[in-house]
């Protein structure tokens, strides 16, 4: 049997689902001749997990077959059964495993449990794959923070926008719908209290037809009084601060030496099931983010423009010396229209 196959056919069930806080989930079921009788992927909170949902389409036929599913299956009573009992009650022989969950309620009791009542466990089959699937959710569990990805629409030499402020028009309408992709893959979006005041951004995704959730907004605020008349206003954002704001959305206090204490603020995004962060700036909290570990990934796109001279850098702050740059792992870089899109991974320090 071709488990690294199975496990990628999951992983094509899991991968378009948005079920944060849980983690993406794709499973299979065959049965003892090899043929696939079940198949499933898990939609969210309190919703059935995708390997009970595999099974019950199995039925009967699942005695003696195999279980595909690219994560560890709970050990736990969470808002579902765990989901280790049905799969003993459902008497399959074999259970093949992508990777072990990292959620501490779950890693390794879950293939324990599974091996202990007699099963055939593989483990670690396709995990990198799996893990790139849904990196957010792993992300989190490990740090209690969201993955995060830092956005930035840059002139070709770096700079973020005009001494003025302008930015609006550094790249094509063409990357702009390509950010737009990027709010889409997230649960939420944030920006600083610079950009609030001088953008008054909605951080909806606008992409034609598109039809699934809108990305929580958030607000990092500082010590300015926050514009009273801000469209972000009627989406009700999270708004870190770092004391009591008397404005609409959720405020939460988090106060740091700089203003907001950006990691307590991340953990409290986590707390509320907001795996997935997209940061679109402006330079000021980029770079605070970035000089506190806190990217995980960026995606730049560099307009077709020359700024020249200094204007708003990409990313703030004081590049004393080389040994100070963070080192990038650069995944793509592309053409959109006329621009690029350089996407890469922050390595860890
Ligand atoms: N090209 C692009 O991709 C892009 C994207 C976004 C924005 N922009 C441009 O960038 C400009 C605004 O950027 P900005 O750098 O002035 O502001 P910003 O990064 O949007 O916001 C920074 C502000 O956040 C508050 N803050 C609270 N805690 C903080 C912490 N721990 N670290 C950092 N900031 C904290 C502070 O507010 P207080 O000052 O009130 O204390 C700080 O000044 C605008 O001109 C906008 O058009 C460009």
């Amino acid at each position: 049997m071709d488990y690294e196959r199975l496990m990628s056919e999951a992983i094509t069930l899991a991968a378009p689902t948005r079920p944060h806080p849980n983690p993406r989930v794709g499973a299979l079921v065959l049965d003892a001749a090899g043929m696939v009788v079940g198949r499933a992927a898990h939609e969210g909170p309190g919703r059935p997990h995708a390997e009970v949902v595999a099974l019950g389409q199995a039925g009967l036929r699942a005695a003696g077959g195999t279980l595909v599913v690219t994560l560890e299956p709970c050990d736990h009573t969470g808002r579902t059964p765990p989901c280790t009992a049905s799969i003993l009650a459902a008497g399959v022989a074999r259970v093949v495993v992508g990777a072990v969950d990292p959620d501490e309620r779950v890693s390794g009791r879950g293939l324990a449990r599974l091996r202990a009542g007699g099963l055939e466990v593989h483990s670690g089959i396709a995990a990198a794959a799996v893990e790139a699937m849904d990196p957010a959710y792993f992300h989190q569990r490990r740090t209690g923070r969201p993955r995060l990805t830092l956005k930035a629409a840059l002139t070709l030499d770096g700079q973020a926008g005009a001494a003025d402020g302008t930015s609006q028009w550094i790249t094509s309408a063409e990357a702009r719908a390509d950010g737009h992709r990027l709010r889409a893959e997230a649960d939420a979006v944030m920006v600083g209290a610079g950009t609030l005041a001088v953008d008054d951004p909605r951080l909806t995704v606008r992409l034609p037809g598109y039809r699934g959730p809108q990305p929580r907004p958030v607000v990092v605020a500082g010590r300015r009084p926050l514009p009273a008349g801000a469209r972000l206003w009627e989406r009700a954002p999270v708004v870190l601060a770092p004391g009591e704001r008397d404005c609409p959305g959720e405020v939460v206090v988090v106060p740091g030496p700089d203003g907001v204490d950006l990691a307590a603020g991340l953990a409290a995004l986590a707390g509320r099931g907001l795996l997935d962060l997209l940061v679109e700036g402006g330079p000021t909290l980029a770079g605070a983010l970035l000089r506190a570990g806190l990217v995980q990934r960026g995606v730049f796109y560099l307009g077709a423009r020359l700024g020249g001279g200094v204007g708003l850098p990409g990313i703030a702050g004081h590049f004393a010396t080389l040994a100070a740059a963070r080192e990038v792992e650069l995944v793509s870089a592309e053409r959109l229209g006329p621009d690029l899109r350089v996407e890469f991974f922050v390595k860890e320090q």
